[in-house]
């Protein structure tokens, strides 16, 4: 059986879905803090083995019961809290939730002779690229305290591997974005701060103007360029991640993404395409903790995963905008 952390989260349900559709035995443990209990609801009523535990990794002994309660073989660890600009204003939240959690999830992991783990890193680790696009060697200087900790947790897997031989894949996502709509999953977070979704969020319902962070940045037009990466593809990447880990046994790191930069400028006229419409934007300050150009080499996933991605841009964000409007009708009929 494998075990999800955060399975009820964007990335994690979308996980969960994957390994469900291959037949795996999935237990999905999430505390709901960002995750929602209709998401766990669409997965259950598709796949009926799919099971699930509610708790909390900062809360050992709800770890402790999951090893004990099931016959786990591997983790997928993708609980975490992972909004840049929440990690400036409350850090301790994120070295509690991100950081203290995972050692207990790890400790218990050895205590349970489980040595097998996949780890949603990020791009974040890399802090302002000295060289694009950006490969696994490139310097580790996270410029936010999301990025820290993520990157302090990669160190301490390293270190668990070299003491106790829990081997661990991390996969560093660069800009996920997309959706799994007509399996009834998405993004969705309370307090939306990604791009794709706070655009089409403004243009459904018109209730705030879209703002572009920073339009002096050194790049073609001023704005931000990111890697957009499918979650379908994404998560189809951790899949053959678990099946490396299984054959090989050893701990290795993959970026994830596509090798393409958009800029913030871009994607926002590619959506008002889309949906044909216009879209009120004006310009803000830049975003504490963001870097220009963040672009993904991701040869190496090519080369030992036998990953690429899929999804063209715009398949990616018309999914969003079917999810959105899904979230738009579900939570009017709620
Ligand atoms: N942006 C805007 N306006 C908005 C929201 C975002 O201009 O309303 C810009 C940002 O300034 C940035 C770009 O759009 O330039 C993308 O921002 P997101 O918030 O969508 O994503 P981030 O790049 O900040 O962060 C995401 C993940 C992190 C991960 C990072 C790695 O949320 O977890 O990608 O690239 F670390």
């Amino acid at each position: 059986m494998i075990l999800i952390t955060g399975g009820a989260g964007y990335i994690g349900s979308h996980c969960a879905v994957e390994f469900l559709k291959d037949g795996f035995d999935v237990l999905i443990f999430d505390n709901f803090s960002t995750g929602h209990r209709e998401i766990i609801q669409n997965i259950q009523s598709k796949y009926k083995s799919a099971v699930f535990c509610e708790g909390d990794l900062r809360n050992k002994s709800d770890i402790d019961n999951l090893f004990k309660s099931y016959k786990i073989d591997a983790v997928i660890h993708l609980a975490a809290y992972s909004i840049v600009s929440e990690s400036f204003n409350v850090p301790e939240k994120y070295y509690e939730n991100n950081v203290c959690a995972t050692i207990n999830l790890l400790n218990s992991m050895l205590e349970n002779s489980v040595m097998n783990i996949i780890f949603s890193s990020t791009a974040a680790v890399y802090g302002e690229p000295l060289y694009l696009p950006i490969d696994e060697k490139h310097s580790k200087k996270p410029i936010n305290p999301y990025g820290k900790t993520k990157l302090m947790i990669e160190n301490i897997m390293d270190d668990y591997d070299i003491a106790y031989r829990l081997k661990s894949v991390r996969l560093r996502y660069f800009n996920v974005i997309g959706a799994d709509y007509e399996n009834g999953l998405g993004e969705w977070h309370d307090n939306e701060t990604h791009l794709v979704p706070i655009i089409l969020k403004s243009a459904l319902k018109n209730d705030f103007v879209f703002k572009i962070f920073g339009k002096d940045y050194s790049t073609k037009d001023g704005t931000c360029i990111r890697d957009y990466i499918d979650v379908r593809d994404l998560v189809a990447a951790h899949k053959l991640a678990y099946y490396y880990l299984i054959k090989n046994q050893i701990s290795d790191v993959f970026n994830i993404g596509t090798q393409k930069g958009y800029s913030v400028k871009e994607i926002y006229e590619i959506i008002v395409e889309i949906l044909g419409k216009k879209i009120p934007v004006e310009y803000a300050p830049k975003r504490n903790g963001d870097s220009a150009v963040l672009l993904a080499s991701a040869k190496k996933a090519e080369n030992l995963l036998g990953w690429r991605y899929k999804k063209t841009l715009y398949e990616s964000i018309k999914s969003a905008y079917e999810w959105e409007r899904y979230l738009i009708n579900l939570k009017a009929s709620n």
